[in-house]
């Protein structure tokens, strides 16, 4: 299984503070079963440009390989394969970034894109359509479920008809009042991905597998299997 979105790279963000709670994130991911996990720090584009974002992430990277490095080989091969990868915040100009592909995750095209909390427009989208059809990269639309009741219903809808993976955070689905709308959109294929945007070991620990289990439940063992070779397939391609 593949978590194909997480803060688990330390000290970059409002993720992981240091090597140690990095560590003890990737112990909670193998616990649930995770093999892989994408390292995918916020990048925001205003703040700083793409040549400082991944020295960066390579510097917290190479912190945390060594830290594992410490560890028992017995247990090292235990943990889960780290990919890099980043959650790029939407900005009208990405189009026009043309590092975006050293963003995307692993070597692949896929692209982890954080919408506006902002709302959404008509120029919004085609902006997004930009993106789509110049930029050699595919968008993967991360948390929607966020969206759902700030955003007006068509563009939520609009997002849906783009033809791009979407994902769903494994969050929404612990909260039976809450999660109806998600299951919905996973049950029907608008939204592909399940994943826990961790950010640390408390409130929003890794907890892919207990949403995994919520799946398994209202939607049934192939509906769950599906979703996890998406993401695998995602990482991997
Ligand atoms: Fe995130």
């Amino acid at each position: 299984m593949t978590d194909l979105h997480t803060h688990i790279l330390p000290g970059v963000d409002d993720g992981a503070r240091d090597v140690q709670m990095s560590i003890s994130m990737l112990r909670m991911e193998r616990e649930q079963g995770v093999s892989t996990v994408v390292l995918s720090p916020h990048f925001y584009s205003d703040r700083e440009n793409v040549d400082q974002f991944l020295q960066r992430r390579s510097v917290a990277f190479q912190a945390l390989q060594s830290a594992l490095g410490q560890l028992p080989a017995q247990e090292r091969e235990t943990l889960p394969r780290l990919v890099l990868g980043a959650e790029v915040a939407w900005r009208s100009d990405l189009v026009e970034c043309e590092q975006l592909t050293e963003l995307c995750i692993g070597t692949t095209n896929n692209l982890l894109l954080e919408l506006p909390f902002t709302p959404w427009s008509n120029r919004l989208f085609d902006q997004l359509y930009d993106l789509m059809g110049c930029a050699g990269v595919t968008p993967v639309i991360a948390h929607l479920d966020r969206y759902l009741r700030l955003q007006r219903p068509r563009y939520i809808q609009e997002v849906l008809e783009l033809g791009v993976p979407v994902q769903i955070s494994a969050e929404i689905l612990l909260h039976p009042f809450v999660r109806g709308k998600a299951l919905k959109m996973l049950r029907c294929n608008q939204a592909h991905l399940l994943v826990s945007d961790c950010h640390d070991t408390g409130d929003r620990a890794p907890n892919l597998h207990k949403g995994m289990e919520i799946v398994r439940r209202k939607l049934g063992e192939q509906r769950a299997q599906e979703l996890i070779l998406c993401a695998d397939e995602l990482a991997n391609e």
